[in-house]
């Protein structure tokens, strides 16, 4: 069989921490007076922390000083932290896990690659640490998505070309940055969002062992 990269995005893709970043900038875009939907919300998907910050504070046309800025950002996650302090292996969405193993099975290359500077800890925290080969994300890139950087650097500790890697994503920038890049991009959520994606899924229980089989195969 031949051998691929396969590039998973983590927040809304293995496990729902998108909710739990939507409740942390929900505070404190109320706190602000910026009313903030679940609508705003999908122009945060796969946004590094300091842009979302940015995108909410144009929402409600505020501006702030640095200083007060940092505070938020601070504030922001150290709430988000304690949503996801006692994450468990059941909040992996469903089917990640049958398709994780279903590539390490088959000896393919397996990378995270995500804008957050907390994926790591909630791949251990989840149990699944160990099922990826490379990790690029928040800490280690400096263009965010629609920037391709994350999945370039992805492939790239893999061992393998850019070209013809597999991104797994539920944001549009996501999207964006797998197509860019020249990669197969993998929408997961809903397609009407994600209609620039070259597949689309629900979610993970939607994706067969026979897709994964001629992903590999092309
Ligand atoms: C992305 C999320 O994965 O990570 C964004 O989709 C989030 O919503 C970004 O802002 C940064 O995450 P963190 O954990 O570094 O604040
Ligand atoms: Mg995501």
């Amino acid at each position: 069989m031949n051998q691929k990269a396969f590039i998973f995005d983590l927040d809304g893709v293995i496990v729902d921490t998108a909710k739990y970043h939507f409740l942390a900038w929900q505070k404190i875009a109320g706190r602000l007076g910026i009313n903030f939907s679940h609508e705003h919300n999908e122009q945060l998907k796969g946004v590094s922390r300091v842009r979302s910050l940015d995108i909410i504070l144009g929402l409600g046309g505020v501006e702030a000083a640095q200083e007060d800025k940092d505070r938020w950002l601070i504030e922001k996650n150290e709430d988000y932290l304690g949503y996801i302090t006692n994450m468990k292996e059941d909040e992996i969405l469903e089917g990640v896990v049958p398709v994780l193993q279903y590539l390490k099975d088959n000896n393919q290359k397996i990378a995270l690659g995500s804008a957050s500077k907390n994926a790591r800890p909630i791949l251990e925290k989840v149990g699944i640490l160990h099922y990826f080969d490379a990790i690029v994300d928040g800490n280690d890139v400096t263009n965010a998505k629609p920037d391709p950087e994350v999945f370039i650097r992805a492939a790239q500790l893999l061992g393998m070309q850019s070209e013809g890697a597999m991104v797994f994503e539920d944001s549009v920038a996501g999207i964006q940055a797998a197509n860019v890049a020249d990669m197969v991009s993998i929408g997961i959520g809903d397609k009407t969002v994600l209609h620039e994606a070259q597949y689309n899924f629900n979610d993970f229980t939607e994706i067969s062992t026979e897709f994964l089989e001629q992903l590999v195969k092309n």
